[in-house]
């Protein structure tokens, strides 16, 4: 390959493009100092050591996008508009931008080995933000995933033929595996295009990593009044293919959903292959410390690869895959990387949480460990804006916080209750407060 950089980021996706930006905000020009090297929408299989400089892909972009507003049936936004670094309303990056700071992107290249001793192409850092990658159904003995009318949504190209799936089918049926964020997500954006949908997933609700059972019954409240089905306790076990489309979708308890499409969303795995064996992997991920620094002091880890301390958790070490855990990760990195001083202390992550479905929008902060103790009407009538949530008191102390429809004024005292682990010496009182406990305190 025969070029050398200071400064190598593998992955080009969320965590990336806040990388770059970190970078020349803190460095200036970064003229041959900075690589991308990203295979999304891969043309080409290369190796780390035979990387051909192509520029034929994407710069990266907001992944969140890809599950709202790309999927609207009017007026959805295509890139250049959700470039990195809007989501953060910062500035757009677009394949210019880089160019403009000397920034090289490697882009529709896969790295298929990564030697971190040999270091095979040259680098003083390498950054790996390889993010994480859909989980198949062929994990789970299911086979079709590779048939026309079967969706899942990771990148662009997911994107991009589930808005044709959806077109090929106005007033069908879509099946939808899995009850977690895309699965929610994609339910709703399949309903906002008159697509009827039935939701199949294992769990006794939905969200369940996150939702307590009383939130999980709003949703699909909601959900329902809109049309959408949900078979819960229940998994698929085959799909009936029929002039390479599925027609039908098997369940374990022998009952059959017919279905025009299917979209899948059965959970992420992260992107850790080139590095096992090689560096100390936690949690599904590569273990970092504070400064984002891995097991070889020359690779640091960022957005949903990377298995940190979270310092509000009493340094447990956490894997989020989540965009503004990509976002502020990358910049702590960055910041550490091009310290000179030592003044870069170790990251202090409040995790941070967030869905938009349909007109509803909530966010959590922190944990959603201890006792929950919701508050506000959790069965609003028709018509009425929900406001409600939850905050989960573990130790006398706040330990996350939940809501759904909060103004920005409350969501912010929400996080700063959970950032500051408000003492809780009174739990009753506490459900007696409510979202007061947080505005008012
Ligand atoms: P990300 O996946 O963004 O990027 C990884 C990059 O590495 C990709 O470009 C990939 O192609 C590349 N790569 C991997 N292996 C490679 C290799 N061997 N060679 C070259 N390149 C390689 N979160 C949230 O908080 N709120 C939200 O609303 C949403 N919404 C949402 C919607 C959808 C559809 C998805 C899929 C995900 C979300 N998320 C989210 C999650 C969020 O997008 C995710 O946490 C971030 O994208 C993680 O950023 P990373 O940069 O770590 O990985
Ligand atoms: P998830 O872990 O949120 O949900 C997986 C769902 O699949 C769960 O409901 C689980 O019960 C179900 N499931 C597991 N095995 C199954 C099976 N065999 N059959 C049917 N259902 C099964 O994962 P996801 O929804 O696929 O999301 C993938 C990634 O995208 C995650 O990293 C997530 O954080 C990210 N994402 C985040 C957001 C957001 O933060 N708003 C939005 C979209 C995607």
């Amino acid at each position: 390959m025969g070029r050398a950089f200071v400064y190598v980021i593998l992955g080009g996706g969320v965590a990336a493009g806040y990388a770059a930006l970190e970078f020349v905000r803190r460095n200036g020009d970064s003229r041959d100092k900075l690589c991308i090297i990203s295979d999304e929408q891969a043309r080409s299989l290369l190796l780390l050591c035979l990387l051909s400089f192509n520029s034929c892909s994407v710069a990266p972009y907001e992944r969140p996008a890809l599950s709202k507003g790309f999927l609207l049936p009017q007026g959805a936004p295509r890139l250049p508009e959700f470039h990195t670094c809007v989501g953060a309303n910062d500035e757009l990056l677009t394949k210019e931008w880089y160019s403009k700071h000397g920034i090289v992107l490697v882009l529709g290249t896969r790295v298929t080995s990564a030697d971190v001793r040999r270091k095979t192409i040259s680098y003083k850092t390498l950054i790996v933000a390889t993010g994480a990658r859909a989980l198949k159904l062929e994990e789970f003995g299911v086979s079709g995933s590779d048939v026309r009318n079967v969706c899942y949504l990771r990148n662009l190209g997911d994107a991009d033929k589930l808005v044709d799936v959806m077109g090929s089918c106005p007033g069908g049926k879509a099946v939808v595996v899995g009850g977690g964020y895309i699965g929610m997500e994609c339910a709703a954006a399949l309903v906002t295009n008159k697509i009827n949908v039935t939701m199949v997933f294992p769990g006794k609700h939905c969200m369940n990593r996150i939702f307590t059972p009383k939130i999980a019954e709003f949703y699909e409240r909601y959900y329902t009044s809109k049309g959408v089905i949900f078979v819960k306790e229940a998994s698929v076990t085959s799909m009936e293919v029929s002039a390479g489309k599925v027609t039908a979708v098997m369940l374990g308890d022998g009952r059959r959903l017919t279905a025009d499409m299917v979209v899948v969303g059965v959970g992420a795995r992260a992107n850790t292959g080139l590095f096992e064996g090689q560096l100390v992997m936690e949690k599904g991920g590569i273990k970092v410390n504070g400064q984002m620094q891995a097991s070889d002091a020359s690779v640091y880890a960022v957005g949903d690869v990377a298995a940190f301390p979270v310092k509000l958790f009493g340094g447990d070490v956490r894997r989020l895959e989540h965009v503004d855990c990509a976002r502020r990760t990358a910049r702590h990195a960055v910041a550490a990387i091009l310290d000179a001083t030592g003044s870069v202390g170790d990251i202090d992550y409040l995790p941070f949480f967030y869905s938009r479905l349909f007109s509803l929008s909530w966010q959590l902060y922190g944990d959603n460990a201890g006792e929950a103790v919701h508050f506000g009407d959790l069965a609003p009538g028709d018509g009425a804006t929900p406001k409600f949530g939850a905050y989960w008191v573990r130790e006398g102390r706040i330990a996350g916080a939940f809501i759904e429809g909060g103004s920005r004024q409350e969501n912010e005292s929400i996080a700063a209750t959970v950032r500051h682990g408000a003492a809780v010496p009174d739990v009753p009182e506490l459900r007696r407060r409510g979202l007061a406990f947080a505005t008012q305190a």
